[in-house]
């Protein structure tokens, strides 16, 4: 028999800790609709305590997302539980999942507080919790450096009080698969209500075996995971979704265990949570890497031609990845644009696919074919826009041998229109320094990248940049078959994001810390 596990998933929580990847609202809603799309039981969408930006994505996460349960994170406190509440209630399957740490370690120099105490608190919190929703999540935070003893009277205490689910946390990425695999076992036998709730695990990467680590727990009787797309989250990450998908579903034989994921979705899901918090894949990552279905010594070549399954244990179709369709032309009307962004799952709103359609008209007057990536990063663009005050009305940029790179950009901040000249070392240069002299941006410019997204000359660019201004980072991204109309509209992307976050307070990397 094969047994079902759940997949929570936590990249709009644990995952925006990754250093640098905050993410706004807009963004974080786009995200969730596409987890929704790739079949998740359970999305984290934040920490609703932690931020105005935290408090909004969990409340409109949960009142767009059909499909998933939607979760908010809440530390073992009232205060914490009752923000949590506020922004989920209303919609159809909620959760609440609070956390108190149990190693000794934690309590000793981090909380101050004894073990009893610590239980007392998470038996009160959980009910707490359960006044409010039926559906609770307890982790031991450190599980997996706590006493077992201790521990296992911790669950059965909390699903006592109410939990239906209980997390072991593995906090640092300090467990092995054997031990870690040992201590799930022992819940079986040791907790003796364990059978009235779901046994999950949420594993970091510090040594690099948090998917090893989760595998072992399902093995052990485990019945949900946590984890984010392209493993990405605090410090080394977390247990990556797409690699404990595809090994349960490749080793089905083995584990005896699959999930719900349409795994056809995974390609996808990697591609738009790259392009939005700036955190590239390597290209040998498992699954999702540029690398991964890549087969270039001759031996491998010869035996494929052969007979696939020689040398390949997935199919790249199975993750989504299929040859580049062309999906649109000069003559497609906005009908058929419409038509072909419902098939690729998108549901935009009336604004939405004007705004894009303009732009893959004007994409498709400089390139005789529109792939369904070009039409990916476009629309995630224009969907996930925000207010912007910045907006670029026109750029012309002179450069080449024997001439100073100058660029004149004509832009509208906050509805008055100005036009600027300036130079630089480069066409880039000179457009950046010139819009940042007409903004006058404080920030910082930290990285630049720009990667074509379909093959040929006249292929759009993609430019992502991160900015840093007083502490706060952004990233932006600009895509265009002019690589410097892209960087431009990268650079005020990324601008318009420092100046929403000011406006909002809702920086990501300015939340309330997780204790
Ligand atoms: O890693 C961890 O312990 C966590 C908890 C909040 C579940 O993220
Ligand atoms: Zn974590």
């Amino acid at each position: 028999m094969t047994r079902m596990i759940r997949i929570f998933d936590t990249t709009l929580r644990d995952g925006e800790q990754s250093p640098g990847a905050g993410m706004n609202v807009e963004e974080k809603v786009m995200i969730a609709k596409q987890l929704a799309r790739l079949g998740v039981d359970i999305i984290e969408a934040g920490f609703a305590y932690s931020s105005p930006g935290d408090f909004e994505a969990v409340r409109q996460v949960a009142q767009e997302v059909e499909g998933p349960t939607i979760c908010s994170l809440a530390r073992a406190k009232k205060e914490d539980i009752d923000r949590a509440w506020e922004a989920l209630k209303g919609a159809p399957k909620v959760r609440i999942h609070t956390f108190l740490s149990t190693s000794d370690i934690h309590l000793k120099y981090q909380f101050r507080i004894s073990r009893e105490e610590a239980l007392k608190r998470a038996v009160e919190m959980v009910q707490c919790a359960r006044s409010y929703v039926d559906d609770v999540e307890f982790s031991p935070m450190d599980a997996s450096r706590s006493d077992p003893s201790y521990l296992y009277e911790v669950l059965e205490a909390v699903i006592e009080a109410g939990a239906g689910t209980v997390n072991l946390p593995d906090t640092v990425g300090y467990a092995s698969p054997q031990e870690f695999g040992l201590l799930i076992r022992g819940i079986g036998e040791r907790v003796r209500n364990s059978g009235r709730a779901v046994i999950s695990v949420h594993c970091h990467n510090d040594l690099g075996l948090a998917v090893a680590n989760s595998l072992a727990a399902i093995l052990e009787g485990a019945g949900q995971v946590e984890c984010t797309i392209n493993g990405i989250g605090e410090r080394a990450g977390n247990a990556s979704l797409e690699e404990i998908v595809m090994g349960l579903r490749t080793r089905k034989d083995f584990y005896k265990a699959d999930t719900g994921i349409r795994t056809e979705e995974i390609s996808k899901t990697s591609r738009l949570v790259s392009k939005i918090t700036g955190m590239v894949v390597q290209p040998n990552k498992a699954i999702v890497g540029a690398n991964a279905f890549a087969h270039t010594s001759g031996i491998h070549q010869d035996g494929l031609l052969k007979e696939k399954s020689t040398y390949e244990i997935m199919r790249p179709e199975s993750i989504g990845l299929v040859q580049s369709r062309m999906v649109m032309g000069k003559l497609s009307g906005r009908h058929a644009f419409r038509q072909r962004l419902e098939e690729l799952g998108y549901k935009p709103s009336d604004d939405e696919i004007n705004r894009a359609f303009d732009r893959v008209k004007r994409l498709a007057d400089q390139k005789q074919e529109i792939y369904e990536e070009d039409l990916e990063v476009i629309i995630s663009e224009e969907i996930a826009k925000i207010q912007e005050r910045v907006q670029l009305k026109t750029l012309y940029v002179e450069s080449g041998t024997n001439q100073v790179p100058t660029a004149t950009v004509e832009l509208e901040i906050d509805g008055r229109l100005v036009k600027q000249t300036g130079t630089g070392d480069g066409p880039v240069d000179a457009a950046y320094r010139t819009i940042a002299a007409m903004t006058q941006t404080k920030s910082r410019l930290l990285t630049y990248s720009v990667k074509a997204i379909t093959g040929g000359t006249d292929a759009q660019g993609e430019v992502s940049v991160r900015l840093e201004e007083g502490g706060k980072t952004a990233i932006g991204h600009g895509a265009d078959t002019d690589i410097i109309l892209a960087s431009a509209r990268a650079y005020l992307n990324a601008l318009n994001k420092l100046a929403y976050w000011a406006s909002k307070q809702a920086d990501p990397a300015q939340k309330v810390g997780l204790i």
